[in-house]
């Protein structure tokens, strides 16, 4: 399951990521927001985190204006490990060596296509392990 979450920058963007995604066979759980009316981004990120560390989702794609917002607060949850990418590359590299569980995304930074192939990249890359595990556990001493 994939959890799914935006802001009102992130709200237009959100809704064409969920209708691609679905189409390629994605299970989404979308936790708002609904419409484009103004909300806080680290409300949203919180539960789309807290779907993720009690199990509820695997991972998930947050979308504000920036997508930076969504990183921070995300990255203040326990267990996560977001990261904001505006590239294929990035998107690849940052599950294959940081076992990133969330995604965020700039809706008013990042077009629709690219966009698309960001999360699709990201969906279908494994982590590595191995010595990058070492560095994920130097990651979790820090949340202690
Ligand atoms: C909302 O205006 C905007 O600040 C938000 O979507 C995001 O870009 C924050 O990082």
């Amino acid at each position: 399951m994939l959890a799914i979450g935006c802001d009102h920058g992130g709200f237009e963007l959100k809704n064409h990521i969920i209708g691609y995604l679905k189409e390629k066979g994605f299970e989404i759980k979308d936790f708002g927001t609904y419409d484009e009316n103004s909300v806080d981004y680290p409300d949203i990120a919180e539960v789309v985190c807290r779907s993720i560390t009690s199990g509820e989702c695997e991972r998930g794609i947050l979308v504000c204006g920036t997508g930076i917002g969504m990183s921070i607060a995300a990255n203040k949850v326990k267990g996560i490990r977001a990261a904001m990418c505006t590239d294929v590359y990035s998107a690849k590299m940052t599950k294959q060596h940081n076992n990133t569980n969330v995604l965020c995304l700039g809706g008013r930074v990042t077009g629709r296509e690219l966009a698309f192939m960001i999360c699709e990249t990201w969906l279908g890359e494994e982590f590595l392990g191995g010595r990058h595990q070492n560095r994920i556990d130097k990651i979790s001493n820090l949340e202690k």
